[in-house]
């Protein structure tokens, strides 16, 4: 089961990475095709923008700010990996930065619904969500992982589907975490799922004992283990995933400009020190 979903994951990469096919060339590259001069004297010259966005000269991005190092509130601002992301992909567009802190699962009908420009929420590609939305290359990848007491009879991700098993499992609503181990074990009779606006809190229902094991994101999962004294992160990974960012299908100019931006600043490094000055390497 859990081979078929890192298959059907490995498929939706495969097809995003086509829906942005011929993009591997940077912008500057394109431009200098003879077709692209009166659209690059448009594009130069003027105002700064004139990118199809939801407030024009403003980039809109949906969050989620409760998953510490992607986005977390810190002195009343929302900061982390998404948020500085989405600042150099808007200062290469002349676009302005504003984020829009929601319930994760409110952040695809945001982008749906054309009141956020763009999702950044390590917002995991899934074969539903990419029918849903645009998803932007992928700039990080992330593993499900499982999280238990310290003095835990679930010692691997295999004793979640072991025969009887029959564990309360605590996720945030609508993430991956909580997708797959419904389908994979509350589903097949294995296990009762128990989902929560926010990690932390599914972390929390793990201390005080309402829930047996928490699945969720493996930087989330360091996060909050940090915290909270006595609990652990199991080695055995559930499963790995690509994140990416979550646009609206119908605004193709829009999806172009930030997605060919975003290519550029994984080509140049600059999302890796991004990340490495948020995820210390071990
Ligand atoms: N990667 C998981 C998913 O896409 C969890 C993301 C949760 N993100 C957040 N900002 N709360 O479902």
């Amino acid at each position: 089961m859990k081979k078929l979903f890192a298959l059907l994951l490995t498929l939706a990469m495969v097809l995003s990475l086509a829906a942005c096919g011929g993009k591997d060339a940077p912008a500057e590259e394109e431009n200098t095709e003879d077709t692209a001069v009166e659209e690059s004297t448009e594009n130069t010259e003027g105002t700064e923008s004139a990118l199809p966005t939801a407030v024009e000269g403003v980039l809109t991005m949906a969050t989620n700010a409760a998953f510490p190092p992607y986005e977390y509130i810190e002195g009343g601002e929302i900061v982390g990996i998404d948020a500085e992301i989405a600042a150099a992909i808007a200062e290469k567009l002349g676009l302005e930065v504003q984020i829009e802190d929601m319930e994760f699962d409110a952040i695809i009908e945001a982008v749906k619904s054309g009141k956020a420009d763009i999702g950044l929420a390590g917002m995991t590609v899934t074969p539903d969500r990419a029918e849903e939305v645009n998803f932007t290359a992928s700039y990080a990848t992330g593993v499900q992982v499982v999280i238990v007491t310290e003095d835990s009879a679930i010692t691997s991700v295999d004793d979640l589907f072991a025969e009887g098993a029959s564990n309360v499992i605590g996720v945030q609503r609508n993430t991956t975490g909580d997708l797959y181990t419904t389908w994979d074990l509350e589903d097949a009779g294995l296990a009762t799922i128990d989902r929560y606006s926010k990690g932390a809190e599914a972390v929390q229902a793990l201390k005080t004992g309402k829930v047996d094991c928490v699945v969720i994101d493996n930087e989330p999962a360091k996060a909050f283990v940090a915290e909270v004294e006595g609990l652990k992160i199991l080695d055995t990974e559930y499963i790995l995933e690509e994140y990416a960012g979550a646009m609206n299908k119908d605004n193709a100019e829009l999806f172009e400009a930030v997605n060919v931006a975003l290519e550029e600043l994984i080509a140049d490094g600059t999302v890796q020190a991004i990340i490495d000055t948020y995820i210390s390497a071990e």
